[in-house]
């Protein structure tokens, strides 16, 4: 059983004993005990569409205060969050260690269910939080009406192409030729457009591509077709957003993991997927053109020169004007983005809010920021981090009781310190 396997059935059994009532003596174990021995595993086949992990999302419901966490008579604070896949890996095992070190007993689940439900569950109040690899665009901005919104930078996500050719450990597409290969245009390796990238490319035999997407409403798809958008703009035509109408040639999955796993099961395939995750995989990374006509990897890319180039909003504001996405400068990676937590500004009247403004601090933690690369995520850059706090300081919260959130480092874990940038 993977680890994930049994993250997810933990959270479920946990959740179902709060539901009844029953005092959940061996789930909870099982819950505190999962994070502190899991390492992440982006690539695990086992982990693939495990359906428990689509039926946690809004289980405990926000605003209710007690969930019986053990035999005692103790009830934990809950807030609950839900939305993006790339986050999953990153949240549920850091969550996993909070909750069970915190000074004050709480419960932190967070579910897996991709972005565009994220922002749905967020909305109709079925979760404290989403998570979101998108803002909001601007009609859904508008469409918020009175209601005071955060959307608060939560890490850098980049989304890179991934291959798996054998025998290749480099490869260069231009964004067009991505273009073509990504509407079926170009069917194989053995291309002469990307020939004329690769000089020295020598594709196997039966190199016909296959083409591995995302099926599910993904901001990774949102963050690669915005790229696609820009950057080949006369060949992509199919637009961008959380989900395209890719061609029937491709092989469309759901979640982050389900991609990695796809490229590392058949070869002469392509794909794109969250950096950390496809890198973690030993899947080749291919270089992409960026703004100022570089070719590079997000390993080799500056982030910080990407987030001098943005002006950010007001915390409430619309943050759907913050485009990483093929932005100017030579070492900018251009499929990159921030992924968002997604709450209400004022939690006066959540029980709750306090711990949600706490939790939102402790996730901006130079610990917590360093460790998202074990999640094949990247720190925000210091600059945003920044801005990150300010927001988090416009949440109207009670200050007390103190949760005593505190960062524990994974178990099995290399040890990850050092700045926010990178
Ligand atoms: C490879 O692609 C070509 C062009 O789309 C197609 O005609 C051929 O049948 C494919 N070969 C295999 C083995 O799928
Ligand atoms: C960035 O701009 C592209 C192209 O205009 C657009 O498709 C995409 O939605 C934008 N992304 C964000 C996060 O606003
Ligand atoms: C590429 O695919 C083959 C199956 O054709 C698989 O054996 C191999 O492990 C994959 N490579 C990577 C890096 O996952
Ligand atoms: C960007 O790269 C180009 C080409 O290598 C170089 O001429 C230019 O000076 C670089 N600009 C900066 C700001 O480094």
């Amino acid at each position: 059983m993977s680890l994930l396997k049994i993250l997810v059935t933990c959270y479920v059994l946990a959740t179902v004993s709060a539901q009844t009532g029953t005092p959940a003596g061996c789930p909870l174990t099982l819950v505190t005990q999962c994070p502190a021995v899991a390492t992440p595993a982006p690539a695990s086949p086992a982990s693939l569409g495990s359906p428990a992990a689509t039926t946690a999302p809004g289980s405990p419901s926000p605003g209710t205060a007690a969930a019986p966490t053990s035999g005692s008579a103790g009830a934990a604070a809950t807030v609950s969050g839900s939305g993006s896949t790339a986050l999953q890996s990153f949240l549920q095992n850091d969550l996993g260690r909070t909750q069970a070190t915190s000074a004050v007993k709480v419960s932190l689940p967070y579910s897996g269910v991709g972005s565009g439900q994220g922002q749905q569950d967020f909305l109709s109040r079925t979760v404290n939080y989403g998570v979101s690899d998108i803002p909001f665009t601007t009609a859904q901005y508008n469409a918020l009406g009175s209601r005071q919104v955060l959307q608060i930078p939560a890490v850098l996500n980049t989304v890179s192409v991934f291959v798996n050719i054998t025998g290749v450990s480099r490869l260069v597409l231009d964004p067009d030729t991505l273009a073509r290969i990504f509407l079926g245009q170009i069917t194989s390796f053995g291309d002469p457009a990307i020939k004329a990238l690769n000089p020295t490319l020598v594709p196997p035999t039966g190199n016909n591509i296959s083409i591995i997407t995302r099926a599910d409403n993904s901001g990774t798809t949102a963050l690669f077709t915005s790229y696609l958008v820009k950057a080949s703009p006369s060949v992509w035509n199919l637009g961008s957003g959380l989900s395209v109408n890719f061609p029937t040639t491709v092989r469309g999955v759901t979640g982050t993991n389900s991609v990695v796993a796809g490229l590392t099961a058949v070869g002469n395939s392509i794909g794109y997927a969250t950096s950390g995750a496809g890198e973690a995989a030993g899947l080749t990374e291919v270089a992409l053109r960026n703004f100022n006509g570089q070719y590079l990897t997000s390993v080799q890319a500056n982030y910080d020169e990407l987030a001098n180039q943005l002006v950010l909003p007001a915390p409430t504001g619309d943050w759907s004007t913050v485009n990483l996405t093929y932005v100017a400068g030579n070492a900018t990676f251009p499929v990159s983005g921030f992924s968002y937590y997604l709450l209400d500004a004022n939690q006066a009247a959540n029980a709750n809010g306090a711990l949600l403004k706490q939790l939102m601090a402790y996730l901006q933690t130079p610990e917590v920021q360093a460790n998202a690369v074990i999640g094949g995520l990247r720190p925000l850059p210091a600059t945003i981090n920044a801005a990150a706090l300010r927001s988090v300081a416009a949440i109207a919260a009670p200050a007390t009781p103190d949760f005593g959130l505190a960062f524990t480092k994974p178990a099995n874990a290399p040890i990850v310190t050092g700045g926010t940038s990178g």
